[in-house]
């Protein structure tokens, strides 16, 4: 990379100076070349290979089946369409959870393979171990709270979490074990924004919500959700910035009809 690039790159500690500024943070996921060349274009701060690559790339219906070979392929087309925002890369389910040696096995991987800047995982205390042997490596890591969905078995819906007090007050815990372990980041995820307004202030690195609020230090979308291409994911916290299944839909449309009717090619679209 150019020395340039690398002055204009956004890195964990521009970051933690934002948040000092009170600069709001943008972080959206993008799984391939060409839609992460188009979000890093227009400014974002941060991309995330999000493990929702499951749904929205894939078609499951969890998090759950995606797996680390994949995330890296994925990884690796944003990390070449990408020259100034910092690239997290979920690790996903069953690659990190119960097994420190297996989890720093997993984060390297993905640094090693894709070029990645950092990786993310779910989890408080129970992924406390993991997210230490990571750091030892050097290896950047953000955490996750809230709405895990990798544990979506365990919760059993997709509902706010730590609405009662009990899972609140772990949840504060957790932020700021986090923290000391030496995270570089928090997201947190469908939880009540009062209680994430307060960890945003607990804690002196940045926490990025998604469906927590506006009292945090950012936010991160699900950029097919934000594009409008699923039209059947309709949360409360969601903001459409476009309609992309309609304009997607009309545009294939008119292509078939103009195929279908000899239209296309005109004269002047061949040889
Ligand atoms: O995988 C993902 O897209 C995420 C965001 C919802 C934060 O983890």
């Amino acid at each position: 990379m150019s020395k340039t690039k690398e002055a204009k790159r956004v890195t964990t500690h521009v970051l933690q100076e934002m948040k000092a500024r009170g600069q709001r943070i943008s972080m959206i996921t993008a799984y391939d070349y060409s839609l992460a060349r188009l979000v890093d274009g227009a400014g974002i701060d941060v991309i995330l290979v999000g493990d929702s690559a499951s749904n929205v790339m894939a078609g499951h219906e969890t998090t759950l089946p995606i797996t680390l070979d994949q995330m890296i392929y994925h990884a690796c087309g944003v990390v070449r369409g990408c020259e100034r925002a910092l690239i997290v890369v979920d690790l996903p389910f069953g690659t990190y959870q119960g097994n420190t040696k297996l989890a720093l096995s997993s984060a390297i991987r993905i640094m090693k393979e894709s070029g990645a800047h950092a990786v993310k995982l779910e989890g408080g205390r129970e992924v406390a171990g993991s997210v230490e042997r990571i750091l030892s490596a050097g290896i950047p890591v953000m955490g996750h709270l809230g709405l895990t969905p990798q544990s979506i078995y365990k919760f059993g819906t997709y509902v706010v979490r730590a609405k009662e007090e009990a899972e609140a007050g772990r949840l504060r815990e957790d932020a700021k074990l986090l923290e000391e372990a030496g995270c570089f980041a928090i997201v947190l995820e469908k939880i009540p924004a009062a209680l994430a307004a307060e960890v945003a202030r607990s804690v002196n690195i940045p926490v990025i919500g998604i469906g927590a609020g506006a009292g945090v230090d950012g936010q991160v979308l699900v950029l097919h959700d934000m594009l409008g291409i699923n039209k059947e994911f309709n949360p409360r916290f969601l903001r459409r910035y476009a309609d992309l299944h309609h304009i997607i839909t009309d545009a294939v449309g008119n292509y078939i009809s103009d195929v279908r009717s000899g239209d296309f090619p005109n004269t002047e679209e061949q040889y």
